[in-house]
C-alpha cells in the first residue's frame, strides 16, 4: 500500500527519507525562527531548558503551530494529544515523541491525552493476535507512564476500554468521513478490511476531547490522519488541529528508513540490558568510519552516515560544544569508531537504566492507575458524555 511518492505512510517508512519533498507533498511548513523563538522564550520563562530535539531540528516542521502561539497569547485553551499503537517492543525511537510531549506539557502546563489504540495493529497486521497485543499493551503503558507526565493533567486511555465514552464523538466523526476520502489519503481499496477503513475516525476522535486548540506532537508519518481531521473539524464545531512533526531516528544498521522493533538488531529496545546495548552497538551500528585505523587516521570518518554520531546528535549529547568536538575529531580521524561507539554506549546505558528506574517508580507509586483511572483528568474523562 504505497501511496506517497516518498515511501512514507503511517505503516511504512522506506529508504532515505527526503524531508524537503515530504514537506512539500504533505503541505506542511518548516518551523520558523519565530516559532522557535516563541518556544525558547517560553522555556526560559518557565525555567525549563530549550529542548534538544528543537535545537537539533529533529522536530522540524509543523502545521498551524502559529495557531497554538496565538491561542496561548490570548490565554485560550490549548491541549496536547499523542499516542502509540501496541504491537511490538518499544525502542529508543518510540520514546522521542513522548519525551518531547512531556517538554510541551511542561512549558504549556496543559492537559494531555495519550491514545493507546490497542485495535490498530490488530487490524493492520495479519499475523498479530489480540493476546499478543494485550501483552504488548501492558508493557507499553509502563514505558509511557515512565516518562513522567503531570499526573493531574494527563489521561492515558486504551481504545478497547474507553470506546464506550468515545462512541458519540466517534459516530459524529465517522459520519463525516467518506470512503473516497480515506481511500485517497490512506490508499484503502476493496481488499482492505472494514476495520482498517474505519480506524482513521478513531485516531481523530481525541482531537475533539476539548474545544480548544489541539496540538499533536508526532512523527511526520502520522500527518495523514490529522490532515483528514482538518476537513471535518469545523463542521463538527471544533478547531482544526495543529501538529509539530519530527523526522525519524535512523535505525542502528544505517541511515535509511526508520527503526523497527520487528528486527531486534536494528533497534535498541527499552528493556535491553547494558550488555545487550554494548553488543548491539559494537556489532550492528552502521559506521561512517574507515575500514582500518590507518585509513581512518588519514581520511577521517563520515558523520553524515554514522549512526552513532546521529544518535548522539539527535538524542543524547545535549552539550553543543561537546557534539561539535566529537564531529570535528571524528571527521579528522582523531576520534576512532570504537571510541565514538563507546561514547554512545555509555550515554545510552545511562539513559536506559534511568528509564528502568522510572518504570519501577510507576509501579511503586501506582502511577498508571492515576493516569488511566484515578487522576483528576482521568476521572473527568470517564464522566464525560460528549453528546
Ligand atoms: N497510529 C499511531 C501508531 O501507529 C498511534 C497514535 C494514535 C498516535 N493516536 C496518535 C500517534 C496521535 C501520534 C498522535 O503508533
Amino acid at each position: 500500500m504505497v501511496i506517497t511518492k516518498n515511501n512514507v505512510t503511517p505503516w511504512l517508512v522506506e529508504g532515505i527519507v527526503d524531508y524537503e519533498k515530504l514537506i512539500e507533498e504533505f503541505g506542511v511548513k518548516h518551523l520558523s525562527e519565530d516559532n522557535l523563538k516563541f518556544l525558547k522564550d517560553l522555556s526560559a520563562k518557565k525555567n525549563i531548558p530549550f529542548h534538544l530535539f528543537l535545537k537539533r531540528n529533529l522536530y522540524f516542521s509543523h502545521r498551524d503551530f502559529d495557531k497554538v502561539i496565538e491561542s496561548f497569547k490570548k490565554n485560550e485553551n490549548i491541549f496536547l494529544y499523542t499516542g502509540r499503537s501496541p504491537g511490538g517492543s518499544m525502542h529508543i525511537g518510540h520514546l522521542v515523541s513522548f519525551l518531547f510531549t512531556k517538554y510541551l506539557q511542561d512549558v504549556f502546563d496543559c492537559n494531555l491525552y495519550i491514545q493507546i489504540p490497542d485495535d490498530e495493529k490488530f487490524l493492520f497486521k495479519k499475523d498479530l493476535n489480540l493476546e499478543t497485543i494485550e501483552e504488548m499493551t501492558q508493557k507499553d503503558l509502563l514505558n509511557i507512564a515512565a516518562i513522567g507526565f503531570n499526573p493531574d493533567k494527563t489521561f492515558i486511555f486504551r481504545n478497547s476500554e474507553y470506546i464506550r465514552n468515545m462512541y458519540p464523538l466517534y459516530l459524529k466523526t465517522a459520519k463525516k468521513i467518506l470512503l473516497s476520502q480515506t481511500s485517497a489519503i490512506f490508499g484503502f481499496n476493496n481488499q482492505s478490511n472494514i476495520g482498517m477503513i474505519n480506524y482513521p475516525a478513531l485516531q481523530i476522535v481525541p482531537t475533539f476531547f476539548e474545544k480548544g486548540q489541539c496540538l499533536i506532537p508526532c512523527a511526520i508519518d502520522q500527518d495523514p490522519y490529522f490532515r483528514l481531521q482538518r476537513d471535518i473539524a469545523n463542521s463538527l464545531g471544533y478547531k482544526k488541529n495543529s501538529t509539530i512533526l519530527s523526522k525519524f531516528i535512523p535505525p542502528l544498521t544505517g541511515t535509511e528508513g526508520k527503526m523497527s522493533a520487528t528486527n531486534a538488531n536494528k533497534a535498541i529496545l527499552l528493556d535491553d540490558c547494558a550488555k545487550e546495548i554494548k553488543n548491539k552497538i559494537n556489532k550492528y551500528a552502521f559506521s561512517g568510519g574507515q575500514p582500518t585505523i590507518e585509513e581512518h587516521r588519514k581520511l577521517g570518518g563520515n558523520t553524515k552516515i554514522d549512526v552513532c554520531y546521529q544518535w548522539l546528535y539527535y538524542l543524547f549529547e545535549e552539550d553543543d560544544k561537546a557534539i561539535e568536538k566529537i564531529k570535528n575529531d571524528y571527521e579528522k580521524g582523531i576520534l576512532l569508531t570504537g571510541e565514538l561507539k563507546k561514547i554512545l554506549i555509555d550515554k545510552l546505558t545511562l539513559f536506559i537504566e534511568n528509564h528502568q528506574k522510572n518504570k519501577q517508580k510507576v509501579i511503586d507509586e501506582n502511577l498508571l492507575e492515576k493516569y488511566m483511572y484515578k487522576g483528576k483528568l482521568a476521572i473527568k474523562m470517564w464522566n464525560e458524555k460528549f453528546l
